[in-house]
């Protein structure tokens, strides 16, 4: 079976790991984290690393940081994970969808200005796939209504607007290092930021806010997220590799491309203008005149010896916030078709040519 992603690791990561079980530095402190933050932070344009356990803890700090009154308004894409949405309720903020962009699938800029109100404070873009939102757009909307914008980078890692790289341009940007990341720590994530004030505030909520006047006093409630210097050993040896590994993403996604440009009706991936896509994962979109259902296609695919994994689900279909009364009879037309249409194609970092051209094969094969 070729596999969706697998870790690519190497022998420094290994030195490193094993260098942090010499020397016993195998929980939170150790130079390998400090490292890791410093090298992620200079890599994404800005000066605060905030290493933390997953992206989904990245997320749900950069929320709190901003202690927000409750009931504030957040608004972020239909389309992409429930951490997200569950960082803006455990925050004690409301979710305010929009819909995605057909092309990028990143949330459609367009769409935010109608859904702004007086309670609006944040605007959340997540990067989809390995292409950033229109950030320049964004910002300019968020600067005009006094808004603060965290980035989910998490699928972006090394993604470009305008020359910019995704995580560095709001407020805050998020990551996950997870093991089918660009860059992984195994488990992982970190908040990047220019801000001294939150540098320092994401830093105390994410070590249970222990105040530095006096040992075990607390005046605000924090969390363990804490990363360990053995994923941080894992991440150093990961950053020195990223640009080899968007290269690699990139020559598959255009081995990819090059394949199924005549394919009618299969929609790909873009990289518009002033835009670099580093392709996480290779995705497509079954379009109009192709039949067959993505579970029809997965199955097939499985059966040729190729994995595959679907597409989001939208935030406003979930059960878990229909229950709780969110999104009721609201409609995302262009996600609630890309997440029924959309799969995504083996991108993993040690994927040879010839298991591309292997994919490209069985691909065409269950489209006939
Ligand atoms: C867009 C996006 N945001 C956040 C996350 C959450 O990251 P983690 O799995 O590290 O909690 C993911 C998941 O991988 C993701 O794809």
């Amino acid at each position: 079976m070729i596999p969706v992603s697998e870790p690519f690791l190497d022998q420094r990561a290994l030195e490193l790991v094993g260098e942090a079980m010499r020397t016993g530095w195998i929980s939170s402190a150790g130079h390998c984290i400090t490292e890791f933050e410093g090298l992620w932070a200079e890599y994404c344009g800005v000066r605060h690393g905030v290493a933390v356990s997953n992206g989904t803890a990245a997320l749900q700090l950069a929320m709190e940081a901003l202690a927000l009154p409750a009931g504030s308004e957040v608004i972020l894409p239909s389309f992409t994970i429930i951490s997200c949405a569950a960082a803006v309720l455990r925050a004690g903020c409301v979710p305010v969808l929009v819909d995605c962009e057909p092309d990028t699938w990143c949330l459609d800029v367009s769409e935010v200005a109608r859904k702004i109100t007086a309670k609006t404070r944040v605007i959340m873009p997540v990067h989809i796939y390995g292409h950033m939102a229109d950030m320049d757009s964004l910002m300019d909307i968020a600067q005009r209504h006094g808004l603060l914008v965290i980035e989910d980078a998490a699928e972006a890692h090394g993604a470009e607007c305008r020359g910019r790289r995704a995580g560095g341009i709001g407020a805050m940007g998020c990551f996950s290092f997870y093991a089918n990341k660009i860059i992984t720590t195994g488990e992982g994530g970190m908040v990047v930021t220019d801000d001294d004030a939150l540098a320092e505030k994401l830093r105390g909520l994410r070590n249970l806010c222990f105040r530095s006047d006096r040992r075990f006093w607390h005046s605000e409630l924090g969390h363990n997220f804490r990363i360990t210097n053995l994923q941080a050993a894992i991440g150093l040896a990961q950053i020195g590799r990223i640009d080899e590994h968007i290269a690699r993403k990139r020559r598959m996604a255009a081995r990819y491309t090059a394949a199924f440009q005549d394919i009618p009706g299969l929609v790909l991936p873009v990289e518009k203008k002033d835009f670099k896509n580093v392709y996480w994962m290779y995705a497509i979109v079954l379009g109009e005149g192709i039949a067959i259902s993505t579970e029809e296609m997965a199955a097939k695919l499985r059966g040729e010896g190729v994995e595959t994994r679907p597409f989001f689900v939208g935030m406003h279909e979930q059960p878990v916030f229909r229950e709780r009364g969110l999104f009721g009879g609201e409609r995302y037309p262009v996600t609630e078709r890309i997440s029924r249409r959309g799969l995504y194609l083996p991108s993993g970092l040690g994927l040879e040519d010839s298991d591309i051209d292997f994919v490209c094969a069985a691909v065409r094969k269950s489209l006939a």
